[in-house]
C-alpha cells in the first residue's frame, strides 16, 4: 500500500536528482500540468533516462509516470518513450471514466507492458463524477486505485474558487467528488489516495488533514514537495496505540470463537470492529516490511 506519492516535475533535472531521497513510497514522474508544451520532449527524455538508471527489481521507491490526458496526440508519444524502461505504474489525468482506464489498458497491453499499474484521477471532468461507481463492476486488473483533484474540476467549471469563502474548506462540489471517489474506491476494492496539499509549509495543517483522510479509509496521498512526505507517511501508518488495540480486539473474537458480539472496555464490537483491526494489522506489517 502506497502511503506518499511524491509528484516530481519531468523536466527538472535537479528535482528529478532529489526526489528519491524524499523518501516517499512512490515518485509521480510528471509529463503533464508541470511540463510546458515546449518542454515535454526533454522530459520525455529525462524520465526515460531516469527510469532506465533505476532497474524495477533494484527500486526501493516505486516509480510512476504521469502522462498527458488520452485526447490528444500527447499521451502517446509519452507512452512510447518510457514504458519500455518499465514504470511501475501510470497516472491518468482527466479520465472521463473506466472506459478512458480500458483504452490505456489495451494500448499497455499492446506494448507488452504487463505488469505496470494505473491511477486514473477519476474527477477532473464535468462526466468524470458521474462514472465513479462504475469503476466496481468495469474489471480493470491493472487498477491500482482512484484519486481526485479539484483544481482541473473548477477550471472546467469555469469556477473562480473551489474554497467555501467561510469555511476555508472545499466547498460541496469538491467534498462531493472526494466522497464519491472514496465510496467508488472500496466499491472497487482498490486503495482510495487523497488529493494533494497545496499550501506545503502548512505541515500542521498537512498532518490533520491526512490523519482524518486515513480515519475516513484513505490509504494514501499525493504530495508536491519533499518537506511533505515524512508527515504523510506517519499520518497514513497505524500509531502503535492503534496496533496495540487492535491487536486486543482481534484476541477478544479469538478468546469467544462462536460469538458476534463482544465488550471490551466498557465498548460493544461486533464484526466490523473485527474487520478493522484485522486491516490495521494488515497495514501496519505491510509498512514495517517496507522499512526493513
Ligand atoms: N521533487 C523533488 N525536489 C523538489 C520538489 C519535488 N516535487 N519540490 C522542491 N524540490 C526541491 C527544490 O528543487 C529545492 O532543492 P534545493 O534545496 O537543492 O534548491 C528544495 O527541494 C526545496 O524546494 P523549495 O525551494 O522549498 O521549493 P521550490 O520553490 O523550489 O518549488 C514547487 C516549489 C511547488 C514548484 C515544487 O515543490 C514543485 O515543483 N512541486 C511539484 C509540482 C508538480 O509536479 N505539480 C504537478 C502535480 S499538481
Ligand atoms: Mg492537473
Amino acid at each position: 500500500m502506497i502511503r506518499s506519492f511524491l509528484f516530481v516535475p519531468g523536466d527538472s533535472e535537479k528535482k528529478l536528482a532529489k526526489a528519491e531521497s524524499a523518501g516517499a513510497d512512490a515518485l509521480i514522474l510528471d509529463l503533464e500540468d508541470a511540463v510546458a508544451p515546449e518542454r515535454k520532449p526533454a522530459a520525455r527524455e529525462l524520465v526515460a533516462a531516469y527510469l532506465w538508471s533505476s532497474p524495477r527489481d533494484a527500486r526501493r521507491t516505486q516509480l510512476w509516470v504521469r502522462i498527458n490526458p488520452l485526447d490528444g496526440g500527447a499521451a502517446h508519444a509519452d507512452l512510447e518513450a518510457v514504458v519500455a524502461a518499465s514504470p511501475d505504474g501510470v497516472m491518468l489525468p482527466k479520465a472521463n471514466g473506466p472506459q478512458d482506464v480500458a483504452a490505456l489498458s489495451a494500448q499497455l497491453d499492446a506494448m507488452r507492458a504487463d505488469d505496470v499499474r494505473i491511477l486514473p484521477v477519476a474527477t477532473e471532468t464535468p462526466i468524470a463524477p458521474f462514472k465513479l461507481g462504475e469503476y466496481a463492476d468495469a474489471r480493470l486488473a491493472r487498477l491500482y486505485g482512484l484519486t481526485w483533484g479539484a483544481e482541473d474540476l473548477s477550471a472546467a467549471l469555469g469556477a473562480s474558487t473551489n474554497r467555501d469563502p467561510t469555511t476555508g474548506e472545499w466547498a460541496f462540489t469538491y467534498r462531493m467528488v472526494r466522497s464519491l471517489t472514496l465510496l467508488a474506491a472500496h466499491a472497487a476494492g482498490v486503495a482510495a489516495v487523497e488529493t494533494l496539499y497545496a499550501d506545503y509549509k502548512d505541515e500542521a495543517g498537512l498532518r490533520a488533514a491526512s490523519r482524518t483522510a486515513r480515519a475516513e479509509g484513505f490509504s494514501g496521498r499525493l504530495a508536491i514537495h519533499p518537506a511533505q512526505v515524512g508527515a504523510i507517511n506517519e499520518s497514513f501508518t497505524p500509531s502503535v496505540d492503534e496496533v496495540e488495540h487492535a491487536r486486543r480486539v482481534v484476541a477478544a473474537f479469538a478468546a469467544a470463537p462462536s460469538v458476534g458480539t463482544i465488550g471490551l472496555d466498557g465498548k460493544m464490537l461486533d464484526m466490523p470492529h473485527l474487520k478493522q483491526a484485522q486491516r490495521t494489522l494488515a497495514l501496519a506489517q505491510a509498512h514495517q516490511e517496507r522499512a526493513s
